[in-house]
C-alpha cells in the first residue's frame, strides 16, 4: 500500500557501519520503495531539510540522493520544491538494478555466439585458492614484485609525456619482437605483432576475423578446451586429431581445413615436442591460401631438456601462421597481457578488429611490460624459472615413480609447467580426481580435456608452482587415495 510522505523516513533504515556510503543506502531505499509502488507516483516527498534531519544525516546526503533519483527518471526536482515521484511502478527503469514485484523473469534471447557459450561445459571460472597440484600455473610467489612495481611506477609517472593513442604500443612490440626471433625463432615485423589481454582473447580475436558457420577447424584431441570453446562459439565444425608420440598426428593428404590449432612446443595437455621434421611435414601438408594454422606457444618458455625447436611461424614460408603467447604463465596470470603476431597479409584486418572487439591492454601495463623486458629483468626471470621448474619436474616425476608406480605411468615432458600420468588400471579418472580433489590435491581428469569420447584417462598434474616440500606432500596424499 502506498505511504504518505511523513511516513517515508520511518521506512528508511541506513547503517552507518555499512560498506555502502550513506547516499548510495539512501537512494537506493528510495528507488526500491518506489519501484515497488510503495511511495506513488504523483507523492512529493518531504524536503531535503526534513528527510534529513529525521534520518540524521546531513542535508548534502539527501540531496545528492535526489539529484540520483531524477537523473534516473524517479522523482522530478526542481530548485526550492519538494521532489515529486514520476515513476508510475512500470518496469523499473533500465540500468538502475530494481527487481520490482511486477518485473517477470524474461528468457533472453540470445545471439548465436552466446548459445554455443553457454552450451560448453568448460566454463573458464577462475577457482581460488590454488591448491596443490593445479595445472596450468607458474610459481607467482617467486615473480620479482618490487622490480615490477619499480617499472609500474615508472610507466604512471611518464604517461603524461606519452604519445597518446597507439593501441599497441612500439616499445612492447619492438622488445617481443627481439625476444621472440632470439628465443624461439619467431620471424615477426613490428606492426604484426598485437598486444592483448590474454592469449584466450587471441583465440576469440582471430574466430572473429576468420571463422564463417560451417568452417571446418581442427584440434588436438586431447587438447586446450578453450581453443575449441572460441571457434565453435563461432560456428565452426571443430574436428579433434588424435596425438601420437609428437603431439598432433599428421594427417596425410587431409582435406584443407580452415583453420588448424596445435601446440607445438609443448602439446596441452601432455607436453609432448613436435620434432622439427614433423614440424616442416606439417606445413608441408597443409595448403597455404586454404588453411590457416595458429601455433599456441603458451609456456613455450620452460624447456628443460633440449634446446626448444623453432617455432612454426618461423619455418612457415608461406605467412599462413598465426603465432600466440602468454605472460600468464611467465609472469603471473594476473598481469593479463598476451600477443598474437598475425600473419603479414591480415595485419590491416586485425588492427581494425581489435579495436571494434575493444581487446585492447592497458598502455600502462604495456610500458612496465617493454621496461622490464628490456632491462633484462624478464630473461633473469625465465632463466630462475627455468631450473626451478626443471628441479620440481623431477622431483614430482621421481615421487610419482616412487610412490605410485604400480598405478601410474607418468609422462615426462621436456618443458613446461604440468605433466600426464596415466592411470594402469581402470579408466575412471574423474572418480580418482574427484577422491584426489577431496584430500586436498587439485589433479584434473585427462578425460575432461577430450573434445568427444574419451581415448585417454589419467591426471593432469602441475608442478611448476609448488615447492618440493609441497610436491612431497602431494604426493604422499595421493598414494594415501589410491
Ligand atoms: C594451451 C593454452 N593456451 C592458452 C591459454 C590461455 O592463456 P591466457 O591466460 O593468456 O588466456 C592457456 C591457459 O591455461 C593454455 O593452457
Amino acid at each position: 500500500m502506498p505511504v504518505s510522505d511523513s511516513m517515508i523516513s520511518g521506512l528508511i533504515d541506513l547503517n552507518r557501519a555499512g560498506e555502502q556510503g550513506l547516499v548510495a543506502q539512501l537512494t537506493g531505499q528510495l528507488r526500491g520503495l518506489i519501484a515497488a509502488g510503495r511511495i506513488a507516483k504523483g507523492c512529493a516527498l518531504p524536503s531535503s531539510r526534513r528527510l534529513a534531519g529525521d534520518l540524521g544525516v546531513s542535508r548534502n546526503t539527501v540531496t545528492y540522493a535526489f539529484e540520483q533519483l531524477a537523473a534516473e527518471g524517479y522523482l522530478a526536482a526542481s530548485h526550492g520544491r519538494r521532489p515529486v515521484v514520476t515513476f508510475d511502478g512500470g518496469e523499473p527503469i533500465e540500468g538502475t538494478g530494481v527487481a520490482t514485484s511486477k518485473a517477470r523473469p524474461a528468457t533472453p534471447r540470445l545471439s548465436p555466439w552466446a548459445s554455443k557459450l553457454k552450451q560448453t561445459d568448460w566454463p573458464m571460472s577462475y577457482q581460488a585458492p590454488l591448491k596443490p597440484l593445479r595445472p596450468g600455473h607458474g610459481d607467482f610467489r617467486e615473480f620479482p614484485n618490487e622490480v615490477w612495481a619499480r617499472c609500474l611506477r615508472r610507466s604512471a609517472v611518464r604517461a603524461a609525456r606519452r604519445e597518446l593513442g597507439p593501441v599497441n604500443r612500439a616499445r612492447l612490440r619492438e622488445a617481443l619482437a627481439h625476444y621472440l626471433a632470439a628465443s624461439r625463432g619467431v620471424r615477426a615485423a613490428v606492426d604484426q605483432i598485437v598486444i592483448l589481454p590474454s592469449a584466450q582473447a587471441a583465440l576469440t580475436l582471430i574466430a572473429a576475423v576468420l571463422i564463417t558457420p560451417g568452417d571446418e577447424v581442427l584440434v588436438e584431441d586431447p587438447g586446450y578446451p578453450g581453443a575449441a570453446v572460441a571457434f565453435r562459439a563461432s560456428g565452426a565444425r571443430v574436428t579433434g586429431i588424435g596425438l601420437d608420440r609428437q603431439g598432433m598426428q599428421q594427417m596425410p593428404g587431409m582435406a584443407a581445413p580452415k583453420l588448424i590449432f596445435t601446440t607445438p612446443s609443448h602439446q596441452h595437455p601432455t607436453g609432448r615436442l613436435m620434432s622439427l621434421a614433423r614440424r616442416t611435414a606439417f606445413l608441408g601438408s597443409s595448403r597455404p591460401g586454404r588453411t590457416w594454422i595458429v601455433e599456441d606457444d603458451y609456456d613455450g618458455e620452460f624447456h628443460y631438456d633440449s634446446r626448444p625447436v623453432p617455432s612454426l611461424q618461423g619455418l612457415d614460408a608461406h605467412g599462413r601462421v598465426f603465432y600466440v603467447g602468454t605472460f600468464s604463465k611467465a609472469m603471473t596470470s594476473d598481469i593479463r597481457l598476451g600477443y598474437l603476431v598475425v600473419p603479414p597479409a591480415l595485419v590491416s584486418t586485425f588492427e581494425i578488429a581489435q579495436r571494434h572487439i575493444g581487446l585492447i591492454a592497458s598502455s600502462h601495463i604495456q610500458e612496465a611490460l617493454a621496461e622490464f623486458i628490456t632491462d633484462g629483468h624478464f630473461l633473469a626471470h625465465l632463466r630462475r624459472m627455468r631450473r626451478l621448474y626443471h628441479l620440481r619436474r623431477d622431483h614430482l616425476v621421481d615421487g610419482l615413480q616412487r610412490h605410485l608406480g604400480e598405478a601410474l605411468t607418468v609422462e615426462v615432458p621436456q618443458g613446461g609447467i604440468q605433466l600426464v600420468a596415466r592411470l594402469k588400471r581402470g579408466r575412471a579418472d574423474q572418480a580418482v580426481v574427484k577422491r584426489l580433489v577431496d584430500a586436498g590435491v587439485e589433479a584434473r581428469a585427462l578425460s575432461s580435456l577430450a573434445l568427444g569420447k574419451p581415448r585417454d584417462h589419467g591426471l593432469l598434474l602441475g608442478f611448476a608452482a609448488w615447492r618440493e616440500s609441497e610436491i612431497s606432500a602431494a604426493v604422499r596424499t595421493m598414494a594415501a587415495c589410491f
